[in-house]
């Protein structure tokens, strides 16, 4: 069995080293995996007066995600937190109220960044947020990436074995998460 999985980059930024995370990452996943982007960036500053006719653009965010069989978040932290544009499309997808589009959605989260506790406290709040939008979160492993020069290699291939093996078996328990969840919450049943 394949399973569709929809991403997130928490960050916005050109040369995100979220990014060079996430594509390094794919490389390294299990084939019963398939990832595509859910982008986010176009949509508007969520208020709850969109509620009445959301945009074409929040509606099919929403699709993207109720159409994944998981989500994975690749995020930065900003200011101890997750930054805002990934906040504010997590508030989209969970409105009009009664259609959350997270719920049941399997998730995982992971990040990386230059300081030493590699998006820890980040992590910590979305994996709240996503509690609340009642989405199965893969609790363990979790996945904190120091992200060092040289990490990555020009080719976009994580250039530290052990790093490889690490982020390898994330994605492999990962697979089997989504799995499991998927037994007993099927999709589109
Ligand atoms: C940061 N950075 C940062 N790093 C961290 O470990 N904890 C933090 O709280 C913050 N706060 C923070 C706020 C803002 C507004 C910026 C722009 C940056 C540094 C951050 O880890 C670094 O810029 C990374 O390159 C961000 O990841 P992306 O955006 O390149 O994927």
């Amino acid at each position: 069995t394949t399973y569709n999985v929809g991403y997130l980059i928490g960050s916005l930024a050109k040369h995100s080293i979220n990014r060079q995370l996430a594509q390094a990452l794919f490389k390294l996943a299990p084939r019963e995996l398939k990832f595509h982007e859910i982008p986010y960036k176009d949509l508007p500053l969520y208020s709850y007066d969109y509620d009445e006719s959301y945009p074409e653009v929040a509606t099919a965010f929403k699709k993207a995600i109720e159409g994944s069989d998981a989500v994975l978040f690749v995020t930065p932290e900003y200011n101890r937190s997750i930054p805002g544009g990934l906040k504010n499309a997590i508030d989209w997808a969970s409105r009009p109220w009664g259609t959350n589009s997270f719920a049941n959605i399997p998730s995982g989260v992971i990040g990386t960044s230059p300081g030493a506790i590699g998006t820890a406290v980040a992590q910590q709040q979305l994996r709240s947020v996503l509690g609340f939008l009642n989405s199965p979160q893969m609790n363990a492993p979790e996945a904190y990436i120091q992200f060092k020069p040289g990490m990555i290699s020009e080719s976009g291939e994580i250039n530290d074995p052990a790093t490889a093996e690490f982020l390898g078996n994330y994605l492999s328990e990962f697979h089997q998460f989504i799995a499991r969840v998927l037994t007993v919450l099927p999709r589109n049943a």
